[in-house]
Parts: structure tokens; sequence; C-alpha cells
């Protein structure tokens, strides 16, 4: 009988560092309102979005991944030739082939195996997961995970419904081998009997400069789905991190919207004293950029550590959504 042998990797992993972007130009919600049809004062009391930075002309969604990981290998510890894969959470890489990864991967001197996720704003915690699986399971010694958008491309600035709400930015993060588990097994899903809900048409016949690829949502649906089905989703990742709320010091949910953050943790009933994540107010919705940069923007203030037990739980087009227990990585 042929045997096909079949190995396992690491017992444990983790994410070893992580790095962002954050791209310089600050938008303002009165620069905003300059085209759209709202107010400074509707937009900070409906979202929380106080400023957002947009990518400068020229500067790529590839630029901005590229900047992400090299900060992320740094923190890590591990140089791009030791990559195993590279994984590119995005909706805003502007061509369907080749994926963004392998340019990425190109870019940092690797010639890992390198492919796109496309969940929409739950991209970045699909990519944990199966970055972590792959360490688990030998087939990567180390895999780097990069949430990068260009949101500002693919948004109609009249559109009373995203114009304020998307932004841009990059985070990425090195998963690997790790003396204690720091990726706790995925509680994910989807929904696509919801799917009209956020879209971003590729009809060839919008392909021209006067039909942009604009994304569409209708967000009063995402606001009455996510606070309540995420709260479902987040206790079955603490449950099968083998933990309790209790347990947690940060919860770190995908920046949508200030309210829905603050309906999901009352949902949730979390105990006092777990620090939330509220980096929509200045970075606006990154789609699946936001759960890194979130992360990077905790450490950064010392609301969070290092080392720190987050709950990580990310919601979005399609609809789908993901979420894991983690161990904070080194910035
Ligand atoms: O990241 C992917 C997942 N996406 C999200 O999680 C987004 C989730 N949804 C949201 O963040 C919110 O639904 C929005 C912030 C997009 C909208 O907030 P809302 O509380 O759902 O507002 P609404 O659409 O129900 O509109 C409320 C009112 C309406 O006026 P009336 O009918 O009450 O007089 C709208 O016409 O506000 C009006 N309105 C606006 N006014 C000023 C709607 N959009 C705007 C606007 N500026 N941009």
């Amino acid at each position: 009988m042929t045997t096909i042998n079949q190995q396992a990797g690491a017992a444990a992993t983790a994410m070893l560092g992580l790095g962002v972007h954050r791209p310089e130009r600050v938008v303002t919600n009165d620069e905003i309102c300059e085209v759209l049809d709202s107010s400074d004062e509707w937009i900070q009391t409906r979202s929380g979005i106080r400023t957002r930075r947009y990518a400068a002309e020229g500067e790529s969604l590839l630029d901005m991944a590229t900047i992400a990981a090299e900060r992320a290998l740094k923190a890590s510890g591990v140089a791009a030739g030791d990559l195993g894969t590279v994984i590119v959470a995005t909706s805003t890489h502007v061509q369907h082939t080749p994926a963004a990864a392998p340019l990425l991967a190109d870019r940092l001197g690797s010639r890992a195996a390198a492919f796109d996720v496309s969940a929409g704003c739950a991209g970045f915690c699909h990519a944990l997961s199966v970055a972590s699986d792959l360490v688990r399971g030998g087939n990567a010694g180390y895999v780097l995970v990069v949430g990068v958008e260009r949101l500002s491309t693919f948004m109609d600035p009249t559109d009373r419904g995203t114009a304020f709400i998307f932004a841009d930015g990059a985070g990425a993060v090195v998963v690997g081998p790790a003396d204690e588990a720091g990726i706790g097994p995925v509680a994910w899903g989807s929904d696509g009997s919801q799917s009209h809900v956020i879209t971003q048409s590729v009809r060839c016949d919008e392909l021209s400069p006067e039909h942009p690829l604009f994304v569409r949502m209708e967000g009063t649906q995402v606001f009455r789905w996510a606070p309540f089905a995420m709260a479902d989703v987040a206790r079955t990742a603490v449950e099968r991190a083998g933990l309790t709320l209790d347990d947690l010091d940060v919860f770190v949910p995908h920046q949508a919207n200030l309210r829905i953050t603050e309906t999901l943790a009352r949902n949730l009933k979390l105990p006092e004293g777990i620090a939330i994540a509220r980096d929509v107010q200045d970075s606006g919705n990154t789609s699946a950029a936001s759960v890194p940069l979130a992360i990077d923007a905790m450490l950064s203030s010392g609301e969070a550590k290092p080392g720190d037990i987050a709950l990580l739980i990310a919601f979005g087009a399609g609809l789908s959504y993901a979420g894991q227990v983690v161990r904070l990585p080194r910035a």
C-alpha cells in the first residue's frame, strides 16, 4: 500500500510581531462634507468617526502593504527569506490577476507561496486563522498576514451611505511557532443570503472611468445584524479557546462604526476593565486593515501591551465573519 506522508508542524503558534502603515493625509469630516450632503456632527454621532486617513495620490495599496510588512518582519525578528507563505487580505487590489500577495512577496525579496483572501472586512481574521493552521500543519515555518485597503479609490464621494466611513491603511503580522499558544481556534462562518448588503461591482460595462467600481452598502442592515450575531460568534471564540470573558484583557472588534462596537460590547456583557478598541474614531473603517491597525493603536497608547489576551472579531461583506482569541504581539 502506498503511503502519503503527512507532516505535523508547530505545537503552538502566535503572532510574533506587528507592523502597520497609516497614510499621512488626515481627512476631516468637514473636508468630506465639502462634497457630501452631511455634517461633522451627524458623522460623529452616527459613526464615531472624527478623522480618517487617505493614501497620497501616488501611494499604492502595495506601497502601504510593503511598509506594514517590513515593520512586522522587523518586530518579529523574522527574515523575508524565511517566510513560507504570504497572505494578503484585501478587497481593493486593483487587479484580479495577479493577486497582491505575490507582488508583495517579490517586493520583500521572498519567493514564498502567496495568495489573497477576499472576505471583506473579515479578511484579516480569516487569514490569521489560515496562517496559524499552515504553521501548525507543517506547511509553512512562518506566514506573513497583511490586511490592506485603499478604499478611497472605490468610494463615491457623494454617497451618504459610504463616503464618510471607509478609509485607507495597512496592518501586518508574522505568524510562527511559539512556546505558548497565541492564536485560539477560529469561530467563523458566512450568510450569503445577505450578500446584497455590501457590494462592489465588477461588471465589465462598469469598467470605464465614468462608472468606477464603487462600494455600496446598506449600512442599516449591517447595523441590525452585526452587534447581535457577532456577540454569539464572540462567545463561541472564547469558549473554543477554553477561556471565559473574565480572562480577556482587550476587545478588538472590526472598526466598522463606534456604535456597533459599543452595542456589541454591551450585548456581550464584557466584564469591567477590558480595554475596547476605538480606532475607528481617527482611522475610519479600513475594512481588512482595521483589526491590526486597532491593535497597534492600543499598543501605542498603552491601553494594551504585548502578551495581553485579546478577543478579535471581524465581519463584513459576504456577509462573512471570523473571530479568535489571541495573545497580542509586540509592535
Ligand atoms: O465594515 C463593513 C460593515 N459595515 C458597517 O459595519 C457599517 C454599518 N452601518 C453603519 O455604520 C450605519 O448604518 C451608518 C453610519 C452607515 C448609517 O447610520 P444609520 O444610523 O443606520 O443611519 P440611517 O441610514 O438609518 O439614516 C438615518 C437618517 C435618515 O434620515 P431620516 O429618514 O431619519 O430623516 C437619513 O436620510 O440620517 C439620514 N442620513 C444622513 N444624514 C446626513 C443618512 N446618511 C446620512 C449622511 N449624512 N451621510
